[in-house]
């Protein structure tokens, strides 16, 4: 069974400035709820009992969000409001659930999941990008059943515009399994349009082995100077391990960018 998640948190949102340059992305409101409600809601849907939010000093307000119970607790006290009190307990159950780890600089993704070691108890695991959202069906459940199935590793992917190729990580297909589902034979982190092996890209959904802290743990910067838990992964593939990409059924919603963030309140508006 997959019980943990990890979610990196402590990107620094330029893309979404002037909003994030006080207040972290994923607490900025979509139709009415933080970002990373959604992703939360996915998770805890999904059977997932534990949650490692990758944060960093700058993004302690996240922390925050979640520890400011005893400000709902005092606004419950002095009037009866189904609403709040419905918040206050949700807000409680969350704070349970998820534990805090910081990464003060930003060397990217792998070196983001790679701060989470240590509370990593399961040998298989969740990641997920708070900037993908993917709304009208729980992706992470129909990976979780994925990997069930095969017992291996699951990444979420979607076909992309050739020309938008050097945004994501982009994986070749060994051989089809399924309606949807792949064996991957290699993934390379934002190649360009010559150097890309497909259209595939890696959206942010990942089940992962716990293989691959080793990898992490000796993995060189990559392009733009970060470590890329691509990079990682591609080692991973190259030593037998399987991995699955899977096309995932629902919408998926870019938040990371302002014309994605603008769009998705829209489109849940119309859920
Ligand atoms: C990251 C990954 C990339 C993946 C993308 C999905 O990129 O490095 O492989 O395709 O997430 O959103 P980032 O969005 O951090 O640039």
């Amino acid at each position: 069974m997959i019980k943990q998640a990890i979610i990196p948190l402590a990107g620094l949102g330029t893309r979404l400035l002037p909003l994030t340059s006080v207040f972290p992305k994923e607490l900025l409101p979509i139709n009415g709820k933080p970002g990373v409600e959604y992703i939360l809601e996915e998770c805890f849907q999904a059977g997932i009992k534990d949650i490692i939010f990758i944060i960093s000093t700058k993004k302690k307000l996240i922390k925050k969000y979640f520890y400011n119970d005893n400000f709902y607790k005092k606004i419950i006290n002095k009037k009866k409001d189904k609403r709040i009190s419905n918040e206050y307990k949700k807000i409680l159950k969350y704070k349970k659930k998820i534990k805090f780890v910081f990464q003060n600089k930003p060397l990217g993704t792998g070196d983001a999941i790679l701060k989470a070691k240590k509370f990593v108890t399961e040998n298989h695991f969740l990641i997920l990008f708070p900037d993908d959202l993917i709304v009208k069906r729980n992706c992470s459940k129909d990976m979780i059943d994925i990997h069930k199935k095969y017992n291996c590793s699951v990444m979420a992917s979607k076909k992309v515009k050739k020309n938008e190729v050097s945004r994501w990580g982009i994986y070749s297909v060994k051989n089809k399994i399924s309606n949807n589902n792949f064996l991957i034979d290699d993934v390379i982190e934002k190649p360009n349009q010559k150097n890309a092996p497909s259209t595939n890209a890696v959206i942010g959904r990942y089940i992962l082995s716990k293989k691959i802290f080793n990898k992490l743990e000796r993995q060189k910067k990559g392009i733009g100077g970060e470590i890329h838990i691509t990079d990682a992964i591609r080692k991973l593939i190259k030593d037998n391990s399987k991995f699955i990409g899977h096309n995932f059924a629902g919408k998926y919603l870019d938040c990371g960018t302002m014309k994605g963030y603008i769009k998705s309140s829209l489109e849940i508006s119309k859920l």
